[in-house]
């Protein structure tokens, strides 16, 4: 039995066309080596991409050494990366998907910050705005006006490679605490230049690598930034604490030409603010006036920074209809599913055909292996 639901309509937004509004969210898996994708890595997003997702984001790649997460993390500088993307990228277009190349500098952050394991840390000097990982809590070098220019250029630099590879967009990660949230927020960003103060100047630095992205590319190539409040290290943060702030914080980047918002929060339907229950993505929406992602706990009974949520999920299909309602209130355009895609690349598929009762759960050890 096919099913019609809103979210699995076809959608077009600015020159790109996507068959279904589902997203694979971006997700860190530390399986490369030499930082470069292999065929594990393309069969694992072409698995996804078979199973009926309209847009694959890939997990963060390193923009430059000093900002990677590690030599596991895959990456879109230096030798051999359009070799080793092309065959991934094709793979994932052949079978019917669009992919986006997500962009990540950690900035002050490392990964025994948050009790991993550190294989870069020793090597590289971490840069940030201010020298903060979080409140007065001082992790690498600041960054000079040299540090800034060049870091942008890397971004942009990379942006170009994801083009020259056929990818139909970018994310710009300025979520979760790492280098352009750092910029963002009021804890991490103390500058007295440019890039600091208000709320509009904190974004100039992400406001201006996608000016430089958009140059390095083309004008259809889309360019969607993630945004959050919550961190890393600070699940409670704000850097808007409501919804004026909030459109002060979008607009430089609506200005530079960002084409998608993504608003990552743990819950896709939990409200913004106390003043309405519009969720993150609903505001960002409406504020920015683009179209917008939203994304967490789609499917899965807990959030994946929970307690239990990193370790098990159970499936939630009963919110499809939740889904559905949210989508024709107009809270996003286009919704991302993290862990649920993990334990099901045929999320689309079972939606489609009325058997989202067969939704498997999140286990742990999917983590362990590309699968
Ligand atoms: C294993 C794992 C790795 C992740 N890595 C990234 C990443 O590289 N970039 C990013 O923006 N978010 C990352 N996230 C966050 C996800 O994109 C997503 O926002 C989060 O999992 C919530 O969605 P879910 O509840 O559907 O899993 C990661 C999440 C998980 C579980």
């Amino acid at each position: 039995m096919s099913v019609n639901h809103s979210l699995l309509s076809s959608v077009r937004l600015d020159a790109l066309t996507l068959k279904n509004r589902v997203v694979m969210a971006p997700m860190t898996r530390e399986c490369c080596a030499d930082g470069l994708p292999d065929e594990s890595n393309r069969d694992y997003y072409a698995l996804r991409a078979k199973g009926g997702t309209g847009l694959i984001i890939t997990e963060g790649c390193s923009v430059n050494a000093d900002g990677s997460f590690g030599n596991s993390v895959p990456r879109l500088y230096g030798e051999g990366v359009e070799i080793a993307w092309r065959p991934l990228v094709n793979a994932v277009q052949i079978s019917g998907a669009k992919i986006f190349a997500q962009l990540w500098h950690v900035g002050a952050f490392a990964p025994s910050l948050i009790g991993m394991h550190d294989s870069v840390d020793d090597v590289v000097r971490r840069l940030s705005p201010s020298g903060l990982a979080g409140p007065e809590q001082s992790f690498g070098a600041v960054m000079s006006p040299a540090d800034i220019e060049r870091t942008i250029s890397d971004f942009a630099a990379a942006a170009a490679v994801a083009h020259r590879c056929g990818f139909d967009g970018i994310e710009i990660h300025a979520a979760h605490g790492y280098l352009p949230d750092q910029f963002f927020w009021h804890v991490t960003n103390l500058r007295s230049d440019r890039y600091g103060g208000s709320l509009s100047d904190r974004a100039a630095f992400t406001a201006d690598i996608i000016r430089a992205c958009r140059l390095a590319t083309s004008e259809g190539f889309a360019i969607s930034v993630r945004i959050s409040q919550w961190k890393q290290l600070d699940y409670e943060a704000q850097v808007a604490t409501t919804a004026n702030e909030l459109e002060t914080w979008l607009k430089p980047m609506v200005d530079a030409g960002a084409n998608i918002f993504h608003a990552s929060t743990r819950k896709f339907w939990q409200p913004a603010f106390t003043e309405s229950d519009l969720s993150f993505s609903g505001w960002v929406r409406k504020l920015s006036g683009k179209p917008t992602i939203a994304v967490g706990s789609v499917t899965l009974g807990n959030d994946f920074k929970s307690a239990e949520g990193k370790t098990a999920a159970s499936a939630a299909p009963e919110q499809l209809e939740l889904i559905d309602a949210c989508l024709n209130r107009g809270d996003f355009d286009l919704l991302a599913i993290g862990r649920a895609l993990l334990a099901n690349p045929d999320w689309v598929t079972l939606v489609a055909d009325g058997r989202a009762a067969e939704l498997r759960p999140f286990t742990k050890n999917l983590l362990d292996q590309l699968v």
